[in-house]
């Protein structure tokens, strides 16, 4: 006889928890006893999705979004509790691990740029606003590439416009201080900021959020004011080694008006492979320095400017002793100086 309705049993058992900061949910490798695969289970409290005809809405928006810059999904199911979305373990982790691990050089940042801006471009044309863009939410496939992950605050538009359940005063948009509803420019700006971000490192955009931690908690009006005046975060503070046609970009995405913004991720995307040169060069955590190294074939080139201004360029071969570039060795350079210096080398 036909059920309309069939009722089945799933079994997995928990390995370990990652992603320890989501906030929304849990997420643990587990071992799935149907499909004899390690995966990822992503558990989420019915009692923090306040509307049971939302309970599945993350798993559509993964199910129906599917692109090869998008985290896949293999199923989602519930029990009593929770609902369980089931993916594959992306064992690179995310961005963010990334950033925590060193600075990217532009070349990384540019690639994993084009690459999420393709899977945001696609949910863009699927009608949804992902509304959570950030670094903790674009994971990296087996190949390295850039996934956009985390659909839990994903909306479909009515009429280009969509009101996310909530939002993360970090990463919030210039619109935010006014409310929703809100456009796909909401997505463009939170681009613009995770480029930002990975360029400038995790430290510099926290340093520059504490300032608006007071010992009563956070100063959002002072955050509010500063996010819709452009000052937040401080767009004049990008290393040398970042080509200006590349700021632009991101500039533009962070425009305060969403009408001047970039329209599409398409366009953001477009104007991002327009970058071409300091590709290489990584930054390196220094106190007091401004230190830069790249791997140019088996040599390694160095260059440093100093506490007092004085610069200092080598280069290492294999298993050689550093060279010094006597030319580029002065007392002191101008930031146009070295913004050539890194171009030319
Ligand atoms: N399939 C996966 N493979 C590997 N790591 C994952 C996977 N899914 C999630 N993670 C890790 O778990 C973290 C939390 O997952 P997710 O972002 O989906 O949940 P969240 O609770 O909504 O997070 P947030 O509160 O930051 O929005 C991610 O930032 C990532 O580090
Ligand atoms: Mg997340």
């Amino acid at each position: 006889m036909l059920k309309p309705y069939q009722r089945a049993e799933l079994n997995f058992r928990q390995i370990r928890e990652i992603g320890a900061d989501g906030r929304n949910s849990t997420t643990h490798v587990v071992h799935d006893a149907q499909l004899g695969a390690e995966i990822v289970m992503k558990t989420i409290s019915k009692a923090r999705l306040v509307n049971p005809a939302e309970f599945f809405d993350e798993a559509k928006h993964l199910y129906n979004t599917a692109h090869q810059n998008v985290v896949q999904i293999h199923y989602a199911c519930e029990d009593a509790d929770n609902i369980y979305i089931a993916m594959p373990f992306y064992r690179r982790g995310s961005v963010k691990g990334m950033m925590t691990a060193g600075h990217l050089t532009v070349r990384e940042v540019v690639k994993l740029g084009c690459q999420l801006l393709c899977g945001v471009h696609n949910i863009h044309a699927k009608g949804l606003i992902h509304f959570d863009i950030k670094p903790d939410n674009v994971l990296l496939s087996n190949r390295g590439e850039a996934l956009l992950s985390d659909f839990g605050l994903a909306k479909q538009m009515q009429l280009g416009l969509a009101v996310p359940n909530g939002l993360y005063v970090r990463m919030a948009p210039p619109e935010a201080v006014a409310g929703p509803p809100y456009t796909l420019s909401f997505d463009i700006y939170q681009i613009g900021l995770t480029l930002y971000r990975m360029l400038n490192g995790n430290e510099e955009f926290n340093r520059q959020y504490s300032r608006f931690l007071m010992p009563g908690g956070l100063d959002r009006a002072a955050l509010g004011g500063a996010i819709a005046t452009g000052q937040f975060p401080d767009r004049t503070l990008f290393g040398e080694h970042v080509p200006l046609n590349l700021q632009r970009v991101i500039t533009k995405c962070l425009e305060p008006n969403p009408r001047d913004r970039f329209h599409s991720a398409l366009a953001v995307a477009n104007a991002l492979a327009e970058v071409g040169h300091c590709l290489d060069w990584r930054p390196v955590q220094d106190p007091v320095r401004k230190v830069w190294v790249k791997l140019d074939g088996n040599t390694e080139k160095r260059f440093v400017v100093n506490g007092d201004g004085s610069t200092e360029f080598t280069s290492t071969g294999p298993g050689g002793a550093p060279r010094r570039k006597r030319d580029l060795c002065v007392q002191s350079m101008t930031r146009t100086a070295v913004r050539k210096t890194l171009k030319e080398n």
